[in-house]
């Protein structure tokens, strides 16, 4: 049956614990606090909500941190899930004076985090979000001239380095959610070592939740790590006795089983990815509503999804009490195992498994994958439970699958994706041999190569592996390499308007919607808008007609379309646009003749094409791009296409002559000739080689 586990192995040793109190700041802060609860006229909100604060584990050890801060340039602070690190440590540099030479930022490896968080801490600071409290993600900054302590993914800052090589405008950069090891923190752990180097002003934190820190203290030059100490509570783990075959079947069982038992606290459940939560056998959440249906006087049970691309209104609602006697479940992705906490959880389901973008060599691209998760993660999971009092976490796994196939700690990301954006990069900021480049654990070289073959191929970079004029134009987009690309090319080709609502098109997730009661409705209008040949233009012909009828959202509704995600795609436009018209690059439409917007895809996605089998018949003709996602669901190798576009043969030969060429074959007939190249790095041949007979279906992503 189930095994305890002793869950708190922490030594709790404090570095800054040497006895001493600033009272100059200890008191400074508590008139700070005074002055703002009474100038408050929701007087009785704000002190609920600094009790709120001073209840935090960290606010016990608010003055030691400051004063270690205040010694050293570079501190590594590790605490527990939930202590406060996110939304407390900005607030105490604000407290203590940094924000009066700089800007407080704080980068998070999720956008959901720093949406979510700016809003938090612009509550407890008692000001609008946006004003001194901002957050910047992707095509949304909800910032000003105000704001002081500003939330960002860290993709955000990475870009902001290339503008401003020593970040000037910052007096602290804390480095959230370090334990992720999310791609573009592993590249700023490298530039920031040397900005802070170069500028004794600047205080760097890195923090993680987990106790691997040993590793980032040595890698900044062996710095402080300032340990928070925890509040946790035991959690029993209960381990599955056999393997669960289907994990979504299994936790809705449990989740019953929890529920009906009359056992009091909320239930959190791991699942891999959105799919799982909402979409496949019509999703868990479905499946725990309609059996809980079934039973008669069963118990409210409030079902409440949790995934990034959830619509940011539905995603609050996690955070929100239930009413009295409505038990709350939340069904979430890996994002509430470390970056968001919901309080009150007294049960946790973990299937044991989650999504991670991998490299595919076999495609040439990244693909993302359900994986299991490792031990460190599941060891995140299960402390959810335990942080308002004693929990139960059940594991849908066996002990033994935990002891001897799940891996320590996941690999980071910088280890197993496509790294051309980084490369791109950290070329234009002057780096120029990235295998000498300080990465805490180096990308392997392999991948390192492939990735700058895909910029070789896309033009981006010369034989000697120097950014060419392109791939410097490239870097001004925060977009991927092949979608900059695209807009590069359409300036000569003569639709660039085009392309630029199709590559903002393509940033927004999720355009159409298809509810389930009225699925052939919605399934009837889309093909209004279908062109057969191509996903791209398809979503052209979409933006064009909302836009004739003056973006309505009426006429959204109407048409099964988000009319959310198509003001987006407004915005994201209006904000490439700007860069275009900075680069001086041309605005031209094609106007009716299409076949040159196909023309343009393909001088950008060559390197990523199919072939489309029809039967026996070789369809030579009819060549397949696709670009952003292969799903493989759950392990079977199905896997999807997404945003297909049909191109010519000749256009392959003629826009990527180093992959293609055209051979007469008999009368009439021409074959397309991929050739194999000798280079070590054939990833996209081999890739282009073997698509054929896979189903072209969107993913829902
Ligand atoms: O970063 P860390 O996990 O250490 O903690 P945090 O994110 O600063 O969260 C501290 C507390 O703030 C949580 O226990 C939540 O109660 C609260 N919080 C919230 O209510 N709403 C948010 N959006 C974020 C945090
Ligand atoms: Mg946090």
């Amino acid at each position: 049956m189930g095994i305890k586990k002793e869950e708190d192995d922490k030594d709790g040793k404090n570095v800054g614990e040497d006895g001493k109190v600033d009272y100059r700041t200890e008191q400074k802060f508590a008139e700070h606090m005074k002055e703002k609860s009474e100038a408050s006229s929701e007087f009785a909100k704000k002190k609920s909500l600094l009790e709120q604060r001073q209840y935090l584990p960290i606010f016990a050890v608010r003055q030691q941190l400051l004063s270690i801060i205040r010694d050293n340039n570079i501190v590594i602070v590790v605490g527990e899930t939930g202590s406060g690190k996110t939304t407390q440590l900005t607030q105490y540099l604000h407290e203590d004076g940094y924000t009066g030479y700089g800007m407080v930022g704080c980068t998070q490896p999720r956008r959901v985090a720093a949406m979510s968080v700016a809003k938090r801490v612009s509550e407890e600071i008692g000001s609008n979000l946006g004003e001194e409290v901002g957050y910047a993600i992707r095509f949304e900054d909800c910032t000003s001239e105000k704001t002081v302590v500003k939330y960002m993914t860290d993709g955000i800052l990475l870009r902001e380095s290339l503008r401003e090589s020593d970040l000037d405008h910052y007096s602290a950069v804390i480095m959230d959610e370090a334990h992720e090891r999310s791609l573009n923190t592993d590249v700023l752990f490298g530039l920031l070592r040397e900005i802070v180097a170069r500028r004794a002003d600047l205080k760097l934190i890195v923090t993680s939740a987990t106790m691997d820190s040993d590793k980032f203290a040595s890698f900044f030059g062996n710095v402080p790590i300032f340990h928070i100490p925890g509040r946790t509570f035991p959690v029993d783990i209960l381990f599955s006795k056999t393997p669960q075959e289907d994990y979504v079947e299994a936790a809705v069982k449990q989740a019953l089983q929890i529920h009906l038992s009359g056992l009091v606290g909320d239930i959190l459940i791991f699942m891999p990815g959105q799919e799982d939560i909402e979409v496949r056998h019509q999703g868990l959440i479905y499946q725990i509503v309609e059996r809980l249906g079934e039973l008669e006087n069963a118990p409210v049970l409030a079902v409440l999804p949790i995934y990034s691309q959830l619509p940011s209104d539905l995603q609050a609602k996690i955070f929100q009490k239930a009413p009295d006697g409505v038990r709350k479940c939340i069904v979430a992705t890996n994002i509430a195992e470390t970056s968001l906490t919901v309080d009150g959880i007294m049960f946790v389901i973990d299937s044991g498994y989650c999504k991670l973008k991998v490299f595919n060599p076999r495609i040439g691209m990244d693909a993302l994958q359900v994986y299991p998760i490792s031990q460190a993660n599941a060891n995140q999971r299960s402390g959810r439970a335990g942080r308002t009092g004693p929990g139960q976490c059940y594991r849908l796994y066996t002990q033994s699958a935990y002891k001897n196939e799940m891996l320590t700690t996941t690999i980071p990301e910088i280890q197993r994706t496509n790294l051309a954006n980084v490369v791109l990069l950290l070329k234009s900021l002057g780096v120029q041999d990235l295998l000498l480049f300080h990465f805490m654990d180096p990308p392997p070289e392999d991948n390192m190569l492939n990735s700058m073959y895909q910029l070789w191929i896309l033009g981006a970079l010369d034989n000697t592996g120097a950014l060419t004029p392109t791939g410097r134009l490239m870097v001004e987009f925060p977009l991927d390499p092949a979608l900059s690309k695209m807009l590069i090319v359409s300036c000569d080709m003569g639709c660039s308007a085009d392309i630029l609502i199709i590559v903002s098109m393509l940033s927004v997730p999720a355009i159409f919607y298809r509810p389930k009661v009225q699925y052939q409705a919605s399934d009837q209008v889309r093909e209004k808008f279908a062109v057969p040949e191509s996903d791209h233009l398809t979503f052209l012909n979409v933006y064009l007609q909302w836009k004739n009828n003056n973006y309505s959202s009426i006429w959204c509704n109407d048409h099964f379309i988000h009319t959310k995600a198509m003001r987006k795609v407004r915005e994201v436009r209006a904000q490439l646009k700007d860069i275009m018209v900075q680069q001086r690059m041309n605005l031209v439409s094609c106007g009716s003749d299409w076949d040159v917007i196909r023309k343009c895809i393909c001088a950008a996605y060559f390197h990523q094409a199919a072939k489309l089998k029809v039967g026996a018949q070789d369809q030579t003709l009819s060549v397949y791009i696709h670009l952003i996602c292969i799903l493989y669901v759950c392990g079977v190798l199905q896997e999807y296409m997404q945003c297909v576009t049909a191109v010519d043969g000749e256009w392959l030969a003629e826009l990527g002559p180093m992959f293609y060429s055209i051979k007469h074959a008999g009368r009439s007939r021409q074959v397309f000739h991929l050739h194999t190249h000798t280079h070590t790095h054939t990833h996209n041949n081999k890739g282009v080689a073997q698509f054929r007979c896979y189903s072209f279906t969107p993913c829902p992503m």
